[in-house]
């Protein structure tokens, strides 16, 4: 790639719409796509920073079945929470798109159609996993089973989490359905392949050869072991309802794999993007001069670096990606983030519990990146960014600078007397940074960089430090007009340098200082080119705070968030069932509930789970066996009102016949709980 290519094509993962957004999706992906756009902006780049919604696939019905929803529901929902977080955090996407749209089903299906007809497919009737019981085939997430590469139990049908290892289903050892977790049969059914093994040389060359050096270890090592294990082809369709269906004759009922279509979307969301622009989208993923870059977490390296470039190569006419800087992934408090289990910090409630505070949050994940191994987020250590950095450094000398120029010269900028030797080379240092952070964001260090423009902020609260303009200004008036524009350069670089790693700051300070970014074509440049950030005579206005303390209740009140959460996990109750059926009130008429009091309670013998009970029904006195003895002693629930089933047909229990069911339910710590009625409720009153 050229020193100075003539466009950017800056893509990010486009995440599942079957859940929020949360840090570790930040840390990995997002974050650091928008500085290195933000920063190419800067630069006066021609970028197109292209993100959307990945809304088919196996997770959004997987979803949909769990809330009892239809799968459309399901990434209407997130889509829109996704977006606006995105938005609210200032991730500045060009374009964000959706897969479900229309401009991607024909973007995909073209893409799939032509490569079809240019016979870049194999055609192959197989045996795939097939779910008796759920009538399915099973591929993907619908199969988990033992991976023959790492031994992990849980491995996936497309992928195992723990060695990265990209798999078909059948490769699993003992799979198992996650529908309905019966083990499944084989059956034949036509599928469209991508003979990756045919794709193994060009691989070869293009990356273990062309990219030895610039892309990152972790990414080249994981692209190197699978060349060296073989690749095998692979299905990029499935026997699913919920996709894009396969354009071809006789694959009715099939769909295109969501990893297939997926990344197609980076294309299309391009194509919507320059569309209402108006401009042409080709050269973004055609041109040999655009710089294309993926950002993305560690599990998609296999898709981004194989799979796709595969489809790229075979297609014939696009780029191919100039790096694919993936992350680590980020922990949260010592544990793995997990959308199941709801562990997580989500960027929609962040944002509602810190409405002003985006930019601790992007300065604490991009100090702690996951960049060269798996990090750990803690609020504790969020905290102690922000108020002994944030707010000690970057905020206390900025406003140091605003407040005394406000108080001395009424806000107008000094002209300087004589600069001293420190003077001179205050200034000497300062204009190093603009190259110093553009090497470390160019090379993917973002973490790096920040610590540089950190520098920045010392460099100028450590000068004022030194010179104490507030004693001098009553003795040598003269010599604080120079200490002053000197301070007020250093404050001036910061507002351009901050821009793509703390944008909401980087704003509020352009704003005190009178002078917006937008007026250079490239003010990066201009500071690097050693101009004068702030002239004297420039006035600037008055001081703003640009960060504030946090309280240790805030963050205590996260931590008692998670707490709550480990809770609820323990007690295994995160999994909500699903809505049944719909019944119509007919079939609920027929249950014949009554309020009823427990009046005699014994232990089943020989039996752990069952008590016998007498329930005064208002009807009757009956005999109820229930399985509630691992949470109730007899003696406790003895005159409990109750609610009972009275109607349900009598069933012996260990030879006793039980005449009816107490309805219960279970708290978040797995303990039974009655539906009480109110006390004030008698006996045999019917409940409707
Ligand atoms: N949705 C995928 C994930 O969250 C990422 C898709 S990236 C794309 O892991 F390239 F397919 F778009
Ligand atoms: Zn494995």
């Amino acid at each position: 790639m050229p020193q100075d290519p003539k466009r950017y094509t800056i893509t990010s993962a486009l995440p599942y719409t079957n859940g929020p957004i949360h840090i570790g999706h930040l840390a990995g992906v997002y974050v650091p796509a928008d500085i290195y756009a933000r920063y190419l902006r800067l630069r006066g780049k021609d970028v197109a920073f292209i993100c959307g919604s990945d809304e088919h696939g196996v997770a959004i019905s997987m979803r949909a079945k769990k809330e009892g929803v239809t799968p459309q529901e399901i990434i209407d929902k997130y889509h829109t929470i996704i977006k606006k977080s995105f938005a609210d955090f200032g991730i500045s996407f060009d374009n964000y798109s959706r897969t479900s749209a229309e401009i991607h089903h024909k973007t995909a299906s073209g893409f799939f159609r032509k490569l079809y007809d240019d016979g870049k497919f194999i055609e192959e009737v197989t045996e795939q996993l097939y779910d008796e019981k759920a009538g399915q085939f099973l591929a993907d997430r619908f199969v988990t089973g033992t991976c023959p590469k790492c031994g992990n139990e849980e491995a996936y049908g497309d992928q195992c989490e723990n060695c990265g290892t990209s798999l078909n289903a059948t490769d699993l050892i003992n799979p198992k359905s996650t529908i309905t977790g019966t083990k499944p049969v084989l059956r034949e059914t036509r599928h469209w392949f991508l003979p990756l093994d045919q794709y193994d040389a060009f691989l070869r060359e293009w990356i273990l050869e062309g990219h030895k050096n610039d892309w990152k270890p972790n990414v080249y090592g994981q692209v190197k072991s699978w060349l060296d294990d073989g690749l095998k082809p692979r299905a990029v369709t499935r026997d699913l309802d919920w996709g894009i269906p396969v354009p071809v004759k006789g694959a009715e009922g099939k769909v295109l794999y969501v990893w297939f279509d997926a990344p197609i979307g980076y294309i299309s969301s391009t194509k919507e993007w320059a569309e209402r622009e108006g401009t042409d989208w080709e050269p973004y993923w055609k041109d040999k001069d655009t710089k294309l870059v993926h950002f993305i977490g560690k599990d998609n390296i296999v898709f981004h670096c194989v799979i796709f470039p595969a489809m790229l190569k075979a297609e014939g006419s696009y780029i191919l990606p100039d790096n694919v800087p993936a992350n680590e992934f980020l922990n949260l408090e010592g544990n793995k983030l997990s959308t199941s289990k709801n562990w997580a910090v989500w960027l929609h409630e962040y944002l509602e519990d810190f409405p002003e505070k985006q930019d601790v949050l992007r300065y604490t994940l991009t100090a702690n990146a996951p960049e060269t191994k798996d990090n750990d987020f803690t609020w504790k250590d969020f905290q102690a960014r922000n108020n002994n950095e944030l707010v000690a450094i970057f905020g206390n000398f900025v406003n140091r600078v605003i407040v005394l120029t406000n108080k001395y010269y009424d806000g107008v900028i000094p002209v300087p007397v004589t600069f001293t030797p420190r003077d001179e080379e205050t200034l000497a240092e300062l204009k190093k940074y603009p190259e110093i952070i553009s090497s470390s964001v160019e090379r993917y260090r973002f973490r790096e960089a920040l610590g540089e423009l950190m520098n920045v902020a010392r460099l100028g609260n450590k000068y004022l430090a030194d010179e104490e303009p507030w004693k001098l200004i009553k003795e040598d008036a003269e010599r604080v007009r120079t200490i002053m524009y000197v301070a007020l350069q250093v404050a001036g670089v910061l507002g351009v340098l901050s821009e793509p790693f703390l944008p909401f700051t980087a704003k509020k300070l352009q704003k005190m200082l009178g002078r917006p970014v937008s007026e250079e074509k490239s003010p990066w440049d201009a500071v690097t080119e050693g101009k004068d950030i702030l002239s004297a005579g420039h006035r600037i206005n008055p001081a703003e705070l640009l960060f504030t303390k946090i309280e240790d209740a805030e963050i205590e009140k996260q931590l008692e968030c998670l707490e709550q959460t480990k809770l609820d996990n323990k007690a295994g109750n995160k999994e909500v069932t699903p809505q049944k059926e719909t019944i119509s009130y007919e079939d609920f008429a027929k249950l014949d509930m009554r309020v009823g009091t427990i009046i005699e309670a014994e232990k089943m013998k020989k039996a752990d789970k069952l008590l016998i009970l007498k329930v005064d029904t208002g009807l009757d006195v009956r005999t109820i066996v229930s399985g509630i003895a691992g949470s109730f002693k007899p003696e406790e629930i003895i005159g409990k009102k109750v609610t009972v089933l009275v109607n349900l047909a009598p069933r012996k229990l260990r030879g006793v016949e039980s005449q009816g069911m107490i309805l219960m339910t279970q708290n978040s710590e797995g303990k039974l709980v009655f539906m009480n009625p109110d006390d004030a409720a008698d006996n045999g009153e019917t409940i409707s």
